[in-house]
């Protein structure tokens, strides 16, 4: 059996499924700027900041602008982004998360958050999550995005738990990368092809259990 002491969550793609909004909002910029492009593109922009995906997807669309422009496109982003966020409910919580939370918590086993958004807390709160995390730290608190591990290190930090005894979990590669680059174990949750540096891959929080995570 390992000694969990601490689980950190990525939001995106693990607690909730805003990947859907992000395309939607990057798919219109793409489009006001006379290109598109695909899901599968859209794959590369997980786990990665507002900024370093508008990066990708300008050199998708071979457009270039100036810092200020970027700037101006990355805020409207955001602001459309945030229309589709506000209507957000608890129902879009991802299944099986708010049961494996509340095990964390009769087990002892601290939460936090590791996310490179900048509206976590936002979204946190329309989906009625806040309460569960002990710790959170997210894009507004970072100097380094994944894989570089900065954002769980701060992670096992504020919940004062040493990274070897943290457990992540992550959606995205860089996220996998990040966990493994910081000291820790990951549990991919999607595909095991896609996440294929994860301990453990799993589907869905539903049939994940803490005995489970005291096995990997
Ligand atoms: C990550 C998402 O969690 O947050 C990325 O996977 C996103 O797709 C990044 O770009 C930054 O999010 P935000 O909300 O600060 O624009
Ligand atoms: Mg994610």
């Amino acid at each position: 059996m390992t000694t969990v002491k601490a689980c950190l969550f990525d939001l995106d793609g693990v607690i909730v499924d805003t990947a859907v909004y992000h395309f939607q909002a990057w798919r219109r910029l793409a489009n006001e700027l006379c290109f598109d492009f695909t899901e599968h593109q859209n794959e590369q922009l997980k786990g990665i900041s507002r900024m370093e995906s508008l990066e990708l997807i300008l050199n998708w669309g071979g457009v270039s602008l100036t810092e200020e422009e970027k700037i101006a496109w990355a805020t409207k982003k955001n602001q459309w982004y945030l229309d589709l966020v506000m209507q957000m409910t608890p129902n879009e919580v991802l299944p099986g998360v708010p049961d494996f939370l509340k095990s964390l918590r009769e087990n002892g086993i601290k939460i936090a958050l590791g996310s490179a958004s900048k509206n976590s807390k936002l979204i946190l709160e329309k989906i009625q999550m806040l309460d569960y995390f002990d710790a959170i730290i997210d894009g507004n608190n970072i100097t380094k995005g994944k894989p570089d591990p900065q954002v769980f290190l701060m992670g096992a930090e504020a919940t004062g738990v040493q990274p070897t005894e943290c457990v992540v979990f992550e959606d995205a590669v860089a996220g996998v990368q990040a966990a493994k680059a910081g000291g820790m174990k990951a549990v991919g949750v999607g595909s095991a092809d896609i996440l294929t540096e994860a301990d453990i891959v799993i589907s869905t929080f539903e049939g994940f259990s803490v005995e489970k995570l005291l096995q990997m």
